[in-house]
């Protein structure tokens, strides 16, 4: 089977579902979910979504606060486009029928988040992202020229590699004619061949143990354009979000939105003492790097398994008021965060690094846009400020669509591409292959290459994660095409990039602390 669309959107959160509201209205688009559409990264953004509202605020301090969170590796003419260009993004999310949350006055309700000088966090209670995917959902589910396809995924670009050309690493002229995609119901794999596509197939939180991201965050978009020959940049920086819910077994882990810590919310260790301090001059406020590595420090110091966030200088109807579902989770868990603190841990939460785009989101491939986690654009650097990313995503959705939807007429679609080549693949019979392989990545990944690295552990994970590449590969060529193969050879893919690129970063910076080049933290890192 070949299906033929003008625009391909491989990933349905706020960078998918926007770019193809705006490219529907130039010509027939193709959006695929592997999942249900509203089962997304940005679904589960609680805190908001940056942007230079009121006064005193101005944009000279948010693109300075981006700058200071990213530790001076941001491209500043990417900051500085992204923070101007933001607050006209956020007008069209309000037009397609987003709800942030006001103040009596009628002016919007801005929080505050670690490494933000001032209130810009536009939010809706603790759920901001379910809001934004709801409202753009809505849209989509109803526009006459998107085809919307749900429980299919992407397993390939299509590429000249497909017609048979060699083609190598880095050449300028690779080119995206589409995707082979499978349709998890019927299990069949066919061609969806494209004028332009766009990547906004999220993050890889999946790689580590313990992540806030929904489990279908594998890494796709950056193993398919690492398998394309595409450019991929910065993997190294794996930002940890301080405080998931220390809840042993639930995954994903629960996100304690650090809107908390912006209303006052203050982390103490076991003992009690307000130990950001000891780290930092802005306290639990500090950038997300920063606070990580701390409580990392802290339960290694302590042999403890979480640290707590207290919240009791807020009454139970102010808490209720900003944060009903972290209250109400807790509460199913019989923690009153009224009176009780909350046990937090750091959890894998967003990569910082992936798919290098320019400031249209074009890729390194022709034809191929990447927008959302999946791309680096140079805005977070080495440590992206907090709810910097929904703001990035809609940024760039709105400029990789004028863009796409300008050249679209330019090009034909590929003939003359093969069917999927099915010869000789078997179901696997034993499922315990792919589900070790996946718990050793997890705690490779995690042991080795998590909060804090060094040059042996991460020698380590290169060697031990080298025997499960080779066993998957094989499995992969002689297996019949499946969700569970995929993604795990996705995550080994990205978990290969993070390690490579954390060894040829000879330094500490922002996410990547390498106790073999300790930086100036006064604390000692175990
Ligand atoms: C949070 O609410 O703390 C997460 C927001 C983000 O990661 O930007």
């Amino acid at each position: 089977m070949e299906l033929k669309y003008d625009f391909l959107v491989i990933g349905t959160g706020l960078g998918g579902l926007s770019f193809a509201l705006k490219a529907a209205e130039h010509g027939k688009v193709c959006l695929i979910s592997k999942v249900e559409m509203e089962e997304t990264n940005t679904r589960y953004a609680q805190g908001g979504i940056a942007a230079v509202t009121y006064e005193p605020d101005s944009h000279a301090k948010h693109v300075e606060d981006t700058l200071v969170a990213g530790d001076q590796l941001c491209n500043e003419e990417v900051v500085k486009m992204v923070v101007m260009e933001g607050p006209d993004q956020i007008r069209e999310l309000i037009q397609w029928g987003t709800h942030f949350d006001k103040q009596s006055s009628g002016k919007y309700d801005l929080a505050r988040e670690g490494g933000h000088s001032e209130y810009r966090i536009l939010h809706h209670k603790d759920n901001t992202g379910q809001e934004i995917q709801r409202a753009l959902s809505v849209q989509v589910r109803k526009h006459p020229n998107i085809d919307l396809l749900e429980n299919h995924f992407a397993v390939d670009l299509i590429t000249q590699h497909h017609l048979g050309k060699l083609v190598k690493r880095h050449l300028t002229n690779i080119e995206c004619y589409g995707a082979y995609v499978l349709n998890l119901d019927t299990e069949e794999v066919f061609k969806i061949l494209s004028k332009t596509t766009l990547l906004a197939s999220g993050g890889a939180g999946n790689l580590y143990s313990t992540t806030t991201n929904p489990t279908i965050a594998t890494g796709d978009g950056v193993a398919m354009v690492y398998r394309a020959k595409g450019i991929i940049e910065n993997m190294e920086f794996v930002q940890f979000h301080p405080t998931s819910l220390f809840n042993p077994g639930e995954s994903p882990s629960y996100l304690i939105t650090e809107a908390m810590r912006g209303y006052g919310g203050i982390l103490r260790n076991q003992s009690g003492e307000k130990f950001m301090n000891k780290y930092d001059s802005r306290g639990s406020l500090a950038p997300r790097d920063v606070v990580a590595r701390a409580i990392d420090n802290e339960l290694k110091i302590h042999g403890h398994d979480f640290v707590y966030l207290d919240n009791n200088h807020l009454s139970g109807k102010e808490l209720k008021e900003h944060f009903p579902n972290i209250t109400e989770k807790c509460r199913s868990l019989g923690i009153d965060i009224a009176k009780d603190k909350i046990p937090v841990v750091p959890a894998a939460h967003y990569i910082c690094g992936g798919v290098k785009v320019d400031m249209d989101g074009q890729t390194g491939i022709k034809r191929l846009y990447a927008v959302g986690e999946v791309a680096s654009t140079g805005l977070h650097g080495a440590n992206r400020l907090a709810s910097n990313s929904l703001i990035e995503a809609i940024v760039y959705a709105d400029r990789a669509a004028l863009h796409a939807v300008q050249n679209v007429p330019e090009y034909q679609f590929a003939d003359r591409i093969p069917d999927w080549d099915i010869t000789g693949t078997t179901h696997p019979e034993e499922m315990v292959l792919i589900t070790q392989n996946l718990k050793e990545l997890k705690q490779i990944m995690t042991n080795y290459v998590g909060i804090v690295r060094s040059d042996l552990r991460l020698e380590r994970a290169t060697a031990r994660l080298e025997i499960i590449y080779r066993e998957t590969e094989a499995l992969y060529r002689k297996s019949k095409v499946s969700l569970r193969i995929c993604q795990l050879r996705n995550l080994i893919n990205v978990g290969y990039l993070v390690i490579k690129m954390a060894q040829a970063r000879k330094e500490s910076r922002g996410l990547h602390y390498n106790l073999d080049y300790p930086k100036s933290l006064d604390i000692k890192q175990m």
